[in-house]
């Protein structure tokens, strides 16, 4: 069994998309193993997104994703589950993203997203090893 890390940011939770995003994930037959509704501090905004740190927009990201309550999500499922869910995701940037994927039918701002999933084996080992240890 694989599994990814995913986080519904503070706009996914403010826009009243939890349930609809969870609901995708059940319905293309994925597990949901663990989900918190959590208020990150700055420390783990920093660890978590810490590949980005020194680029220009890392401080705005840091500010964004520790603004309001995120939803934490461990999802399991078959072999090749972290590559799923990223293309159930979309494009990092909304105004790119495919209609049909989270970012492409609920947000058209880089910095709001609504949504953040681990982007490969490596990264979901070490986000859920930070956040479902
Ligand atoms: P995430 O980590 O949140 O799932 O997003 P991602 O893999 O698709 O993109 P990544 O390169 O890891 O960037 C992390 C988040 O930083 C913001 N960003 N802003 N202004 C910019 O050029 C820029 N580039 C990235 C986005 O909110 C992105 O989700
Ligand atoms: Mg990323």
């Amino acid at each position: 069994m694989e599994s990814t890390f995913a986080m519904i940011k503070p706009d996914g939770v403010r826009k009243n998309l939890t349930g609809e995003i969870i609901s995708r994930f059940e319905k293309r037959g994925l597990m949901i193993d663990g989900m918190r509704l959590e208020r990150l501090s700055k420390e783990t905004a920093n660890v978590h997104y810490g590949e980005h740190k020194g680029k220009a927009f890392f401080q705005e990201l840091v500010d964004f994703v520790t603004s309001g309550p995120v939803v934490l999500l461990k999802i399991s499922g078959i072999e090749g589950t972290v590559d799923i869910v990223r293309s159930m995701i979309g494009a990092t940037d909304p105004a790119e993203s495919s209609s049909g994927t989270i970012r492409g039918d609920f947000a058209t701002e880089i910095s709001e997203n609504i949504i953040h999933g681990s982007d490969s084996l490596d990264s979901a080992a070490r986000e859920l090893g930070l956040f479902f240890p």
